[in-house]
């Protein structure tokens, strides 16, 4: 049996005239942590999106396949229930609810009320800033508690697969730091993720594998150690 959790084939998407992405394919296995890495506009944000089918009106060609499965024309509710779980880029909390009923939505797919406090408490004990707030409407949050809040909404399902949508913008330095062990723990525990960030050191540092973007097309793919001492990699997206 195939341990393939993600398959993207030969996407294509154009906004208009304008071609976002040009023929992607990516696979991610079971367990694996995956980077795609690419300069801004190269369509990472476009592909993830592809992959959730939460592009706006566009054109979209080429297959996407989860556990198996074709992806397309699923709605996100369908999404949390096969496990799939997305932090989009610019976090997307619900704001007119409190934290705690942020992360109360994230398992709404779930009947074990113990589980669900517990795994409450657990989030709490990450993020002690949301703890203090737990009653406070999401949208008053600063930018950098919301996406805490969002990291652990999306977890609050126990997704299979995990797609986070550059985790880090706008975290202070430590917040970054401390978002990074959160993702090593999370993949450490077996979730399969697939990582979006500008941050290439830190990415590649964590990720297993890992694909470059360019202007639409995966550009290089491999290694995620090999690739950090790749030298066109050190010039380009590392700033050696
Ligand atoms: N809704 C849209 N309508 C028209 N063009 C779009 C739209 N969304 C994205 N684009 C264009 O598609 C290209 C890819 O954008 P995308 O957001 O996927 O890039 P990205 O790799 O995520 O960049 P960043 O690192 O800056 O987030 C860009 O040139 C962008 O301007
Ligand atoms: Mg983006």
């Amino acid at each position: 049996m195939s341990n393939t959790v993600l398959k993207v084939a030969g996407l294509t998407v154009a906004y208009g005239g304008i071609k976002a992405v040009k023929g992607v394919d990516l696979e991610v296995n079971q367990g694996e942590l995956i980077a795609l890495i690419g300069a801004n506009g190269a369509g990472k944000t476009t592909t993830l999106k592809a992959i959730t089918g939460t592009l706006p009106a566009c054109k979209v060609d080429g297959t996407i396949t989860y556990l198996g499965q074709p992806l397309k024309g699923s709605q996100s509710f369908q999404l949390v229930e096969r496990r799939l779980a997305m932090v989009p880029e610019g976090r997307g909390v619900f704001t007119r609810m409190s934290i705690r009923e942020n992360l109360m939505m994230g398992a709404y797919t779930r009947s074990d009320k113990a589980g669900i406090e517990a795994d409450i408490d657990k989030w709490f004990s990450v993020f002690p800033r949301l703890k203090e707030r737990a009653a406070q409407m999401a949208g008053t949050l600063s930018g950098g508690e919301q996406q805490m809040l969002a990291m652990a909404r999306a977890l609050m399902c126990h997704p299979t697969l995990l797609l986070l949508d550059e985790p880090s913008m706008g975290l202070s330095p430590i917040m970054v730091e401390k978002i990074f062990e959160v993702i090593r723990k999370v993949s450490s525990e077996g979730i399969t993720i697939l990582l979006v960030e500008q941050n290439a050191r830190l990415a590649l540092q964590a990720a297993h594998r890992a694909y470059v973007m360019d202007t639409g097309l995966i550009t290089m793919t491999g290694n995620a150690a090999d690739m950090l001492d790749d030298p066109r990699i050190k010039a380009a997206y590392l700033g050696e």
